[in-house]
């Protein structure tokens, strides 16, 4: 349970400390401390340093390299170039770092300093309607941050704002009164049928009132009833709930995603507390009437024609909508729930709705210093012609339909490489192979970004994929199986061959990578981490042998490598939802 300091961090204060030993005059200067080719850190803070005191970067770098001292950390400093310190560090130091971290359940991964709670508002799908792509962005992303956040301390409450409420509900359920038979509840219903079901109801109630206006009529006047709490329209409302969330279940289960029922809270939960959300905005002059509706208005939001563009807090027929169900929604998490971040992972087509939402929170005081919000906008996902993904008949793209589609791609790849797999463990495999591609080409490109859905691409076993990090993984551990190893020991004591000490230092930067990818919302950061920790892998083993090398030592040690590795990349994927199976 010991966090450990990394060395990249350790060397640093070591080079800060000499610098201001040897000038005084510098103040608290950081040596700016990279990773490098040539030696294994290359401190370029110097010549800043050089330019702002007026000196010789050579030869002030020389005064801090005098200072620095020699003692068991660092094995070389020396200038280069225009006045960088080269630093190598002792490959004892790397080896008992690696110890300290492979002793620890964490593996020496730091708690955040200032903890605080984070509402996480993701995987918020639409009632009676299919989910797609974007919706699994964000159930993607907003599970990947979560795991992440919760494993630096933060205590997360998930949110999944479904959209559950609005007018769509009344032609929906008028047409149930008029059609009672067509969504009987069915115990045994499972997720397809439920969105067959739902589906059909919503085609049909949608042809009746796109032609009759009497049925239109009807189907507002049930809209007024369902927001007034009409008992018999709120259980059929219910119905339609209910039959959704059989779907969503199933899908999230299909996504190898955790959804608990009593973070479901969507759009509808929050219609008790909209009026007097309206006449908080309203009396504290936030947001003011405007042609009969409540609205707030922003000097910087403006639309073509350079007209202020509002957000509608309460429209002129009295209704609530989209705005008013988050703005009440931010009341709940900052003062019941006692959030410290509210973090929103919403297509970031959504981002001007999230401004004017934030804002008028601002405004109100709900919003401060103490409680931020922020909305992590995900890019779309394009199909292969570079265009918003769709199918060839140019309709959104079934979500249950792409990961069997991934996973079956998954199963010829297992199948193809499997030697002693039964069918059903080249199953379960594949599930967890599909799945993971599926995820992983999400999360490694920079959540704002668009990216191309390739299935092609994504269960490749070369480049930056899922499947290469997790056949990495199973490699190493038939290696373990092969030595009879269980928890191999470091031995501190031998040098290390280039290869070695390149895996090592890398294994040595998870907890520092861990830590800034979660306080920036940045999952791809882990995913660039891991996959070069697979590349580096990969180049020891070509380089290094392990269970033939030279002493029973030198084999133990390399042993505690491969077994170090495959913890921090089992690590790594389970905090980006992803499966490491033990065998492929
Ligand atoms: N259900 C919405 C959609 O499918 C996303 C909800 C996002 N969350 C929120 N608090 N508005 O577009």
């Amino acid at each position: 349970m010991a966090s450990v300091t990394s060395l990249a961090a350790t060397v640093n204060q070591r080079v800060a400390d000499a610098l201001s030993a040897a000038l005084p005059e510098a103040g608290a200067a950081d040596p700016l401390l990279r990773r490098s080719d040539r030696a294994d850190f290359q401190a370029n803070g110097l010549l800043a340093l050089a330019k702002k005191l007026g000196g010789n970067p050579r030869e002030l770098a020389g005064k801090v390299v005098d200072a620095i001292g020699a003692d068991g950390l660092l094995k070389d400093v020396e200038v280069s170039g225009p006045g960088f310190l080269n630093i190598t560090v002792a490959d004892t130091a790397i080896t008992g770092t690696l110890a300290a971290r492979a002793a620890d359940d964490r593996l020496g991964v730091p708690y955040a300093d200032a903890p605080g709670t984070t509402i996480i508002d993701y995987a918020q799908p639409n009632v009676a309607k299919e989910m797609h792509v974007g919706h699994l962005r964000s159930a993607v992303i907003g599970d990947a941050l979560r795991n992440m956040l919760d494993f630096t301390g933060e205590k997360t409450i998930g949110r999944h704002h479904i959209g559950d409420w609005g007018t769509q509900f009344g032609m929906l359920i008028q047409y149930l009164i008029e059609n009672p038979d067509q969504l009987a509840p069915a115990a045994d219903t499972d997720g397809e049928q439920a969105m067959s079901n739902l589906n059909r109801v919503y085609k049909a109630s949608r042809a009746v009132f796109d032609s009759d206006e009497e049925f239109k009529e009807r189907a507002r006047k049930r809209v007024v009833a369902l927001q007034s709490g009409d008992q018999q329209t709120l259980d059929l409302w219910q119905r339609f709930v209910d039959e959704s969330k059989i779907y969503f279940y199933s899908v999230f289960e299909k996504l190898d995603m955790e959804i608990r029922d009593e973070e479901i809270v969507g759009e509808s939960a929050y219609n008790d507390m909209m009026a007097e959300t309206a006449r908080m905005l309203e009396e504290s002059g936030v947001a003011v009437r405007s042609e009969g509706a409540l609205v707030v208005f922003f000097d910087d939001i403006k639309g073509k024609d350079d007209k202020p563009v509002p957000l509608i807090v309460q429209k002129a027929d009295g209704g609530f909508g989209y705005a008013a169900s988050d703005l009440s929604a931010i009341r709940n998490r900052v003062f019941d729930l006692r959030a410290t971040t509210l973090l929103y992972v919403v297509d970031v087509r959504q981002s001007l709705h999230f401004r004017m939402v934030f804002e008028t929170a601002r405004r109100a005081g709900w919003l401060n210093d103490e409680v931020k919000a922020h909305n992590m906008g995900y890019g779309t996902v394009l199909g292969a012609d570079g265009k918003p993904f769709k199918t060839r008949a140019g309709e959104t793209v079934r979500l249950e339909d792409l990961l069997d589609e991934a996973v079956q791609r998954a199963a010829e790849v297992v199948r193809e490489k499997a030697q002693d797999l039964t069918e059903d463990e080249i199953q379960e495999r594949a599930a967890q192979v599909g799945i993971g591609a599926v995820k992983y080409a999400d999360l490694s490109t920079s959540p704002s970004r668009d990216y191309k859905f390739d299935l092609d691409q994504m269960v490749s076993l070369n480049g930056d994929t899922s499947v290469y990090l997790q056949y990495a993984y199973a490699r190493i551990q038939s290696i373990l199986r092969k030595a009879g190893a269980t928890e191999p020991a470091a031995h501190p004591e031998l040098e290390l061959a280039p290869a070695e000490r390149a895996l090592g230092l890398h294994l040595d930067a998870f907890g520092d990578t861990v830590a800034e990818a979660a306080a920036e919302y940045a999952p791809h950061k882990l995913a660039a981490y891991l996959y070069q920790l697979a590349s580096l892998y990969t180049t020891f083993y070509d380089q290094c042998p392990v269970l033939k090398a030279d002493t029973p030592q030198q084999v133990e040690n390399r042993l505690f490598l491969c077994d170090l590795t495959a913890r921090t990349l089992h690590r790594g994927m389970a905090l980006l939802g992803i499966r490491t199976p033990e065998r492929l």
